[in-house]
């Protein structure tokens, strides 16, 4: 897709199709007033007759407006004007690609980027609109033998501003939008791909690729390498599985000598739970458990396409959970990299057992901060639904952080606690902890058992189970959260540098 801004008349702009917004009821949007006038009220006219009353979703066609030099006018229905805020926003863009896509003409220009959002700017409105504009085109139809093709598909967007001077504020922010959709489509990608395909080792080719097309730096560590580095509880999760691990690192070096922003995903290409196994209902949607991992990939190809002043780090543990003559067994004791011991008690809490070792490893790039992201716990599922991400940090302005840069996004975070009343759920009579920690508290004492490998940096946690893949009959990814760690690495690219002490 081919994108441009614009400011400009809506009925003297040369389009397959001008999109204008009606609010309920019946009120023109101001694009839509000034085609009218220009069209001697033909709007209005056909809005008496009562073909469109404004309601959200709906849409109308025109062919041949009088006075437009477009072919065709498309009109969105936008709901009560009091009521459109950003879901109405996102939803009335994704109703004019749908539409645009479906028209017949190969480009669109649309006036609903310039709709007042309540607290939001036109860099929002754009960034929004590229992100909506290209996940409702998103399809995964790579395995699929016949593509469903459609005939004359949408090739060019203009989104349009108001004003002349604000047309250097969108196009930049048209520029984080494409760069935020590429990692979100990548992300999505790897993670609809299935166990047989995207494996560890794929991830680490993908990994590799990524840093080839972009400028970044990676590098891949095997199973011997890990075994030399004491990552023994990564690796006890591997053991039951023919796929060899593979520890993913990738750096994007923006920031000069300035510490790092460390990311680390969960790349469990499989889920199967191990010797604790699961049961069989929808035990397919444990292909997605490398989603945090495919964030990361995401995140770092964001870094790289806007080229960010940071340094960043996006560390990835891949390995397949499986059950085997050699899996590891409940009871079985390991010596993680930190040097603590750990007392396996289900395998199927294999998550944690992977990124432990990953955030020992994130030590030796002293880091200013260590995110990770991980589809870690049912249990998040169960406390935040499939809205909000749960976000538990050992430092409050990082989690605040990381919950604004999801509410710039869209893409929306909620602050989980970490209280160390938890983590006496973690005991264990045989080692230094435990791998589980009961029911109750389920995600929290998930985290608890990260944060004993954290106490050397500043570091959150992003627990994405419920919010990084849809279940049922549109089933798939969401590739979240890579708009929200799109708007951290900005916020944080933007950062004045601290001031040297003056002496
Ligand atoms: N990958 C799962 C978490 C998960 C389950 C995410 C369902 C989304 C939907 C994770 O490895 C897991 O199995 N967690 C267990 C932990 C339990 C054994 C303490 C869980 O949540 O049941
Ligand atoms: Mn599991
Ligand atoms: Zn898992």
């Amino acid at each position: 897709m081919e994108f441009s801004i614009k400011s400009g008349s809506p009925e003297k702009q040369r389009s397959a199709c001008v999109v204008v917004g009606v609010f309920e009821s019946r009120k023109l949007s101001g694009p839509a007033e000034i085609i009218d006038d220009a069209a001697g009220q033909f709007l209005g006219d056909i809005l008496r007759r009562g073909d469109m009353e404004g309601k959200a979703g709906s849409t109308l066609l025109l062919h041949n407006v009088p006075g437009v030099e477009a072919d065709r006018v498309l009109l969105v229905g936008l709901g009560k004007e009091r009521e459109f805020h950003e879901k109405e926003y996102r939803a009335a863009i994704a109703t004019a690609i749908r539409q645009l896509n479906e028209t017949g003409g190969f480009d669109g220009t649309l006036y609903l980027t310039e709709l007042g959002v309540r607290k939001r700017d036109v860099a929002w409105n754009i960034r929004q609109a590229t992100l909506v504009a290209l996940e409702t085109l998103y399809r995964f139809d790579r395995l699929k033998s016949k593509k469903d093709d459609v005939r004359r598909p949408l090739r060019k967007l203009t989104f349009c501003v108001t004003r002349r001077n604000e047309l250097a504020k969108a196009e930049k922010a048209l520029a984080e939008g494409i760069a935020m959709a590429a990692g979100t489509s990548l992300a999505k990608d790897l993670g609809n791909l299935p166990g047989n395909i995207c494996t560890p080792t794929y991830l680490a080719d993908e990994a590799r690729k990524l840093a080839k097309e972009h400028g970044l730096q990676a590098e891949v560590l095997d199973r011997e390498k890990m075994a030399k580095l004491g990552m023994n509880s990564l690796l006890s999760v591997a053991r039951g599985s023919d796929e060899v691990p593979q520890f993913i690192v990738l750096r994007h070096k923006g920031g000069g000598n300035g510490k790092p922003v460390v990311l680390v995903g969960k790349g469990i290409t499989f889920d199967t739970g191990g010797i604790s196994l699961k049961p069989g209902a929808e035990m397919d949607e444990m292909k997605y458990d490398m989603c945090g991992a495919a964030s990361i990939l995401g995140a770092m190809k964001f870094a790289a396409m806007m080229e960010l002043p940071l340094n960043v780090v996006g560390i990835v543990p891949a390995a397949e959970n499986m059950p085997g003559g050699a899996a590891t067994k409940p009871g079985d004791i390991v010596t993680s990299m930190s040097g603590q011991t750990i007392e396996i008690l289900n395998t199927d809490a294999e998550g944690r057992l992977i990124l432990c070792d990953a955030l020992t490893y994130a030590e030796r790039f002293d880091p200013e901060c260590v995110v990770d992201v991980a589809t870690l716990t049912g249990a998040c599922v169960i406390a935040l639904g499939h809205v909000a991400t749960g976000v538990f940090a050992n430092d409050d302005g990082l989690a605040k952080e990381l919950i604004e840069a999801g509410q710039g996004a869209h893409d929306r975070a909620w602050h989980m606690p970490l209280w160390d009343d938890y983590q006496e759920q973690l005991k264990s009579n045989f080692a230094d902890m435990a791998n589980i920690g009961g029911r109750a508290g389920g995600s929290i004492t998930a985290a608890c058992f990260l944060s004993r490998f954290t106490h050397k940096y500043s570091w959150a946690h992003l627990d994405i189970a419920g919010t990084a893949w849809r279940s049922g009959k549109d089933k798939g990814s969401t590739g979240r959260p890579v708009p929200l760690l799109a708007h951290f690495l900005m916020q944080r690219a933007s950062r004045v540098p601290k001031r040297k002490k003056r002496g």
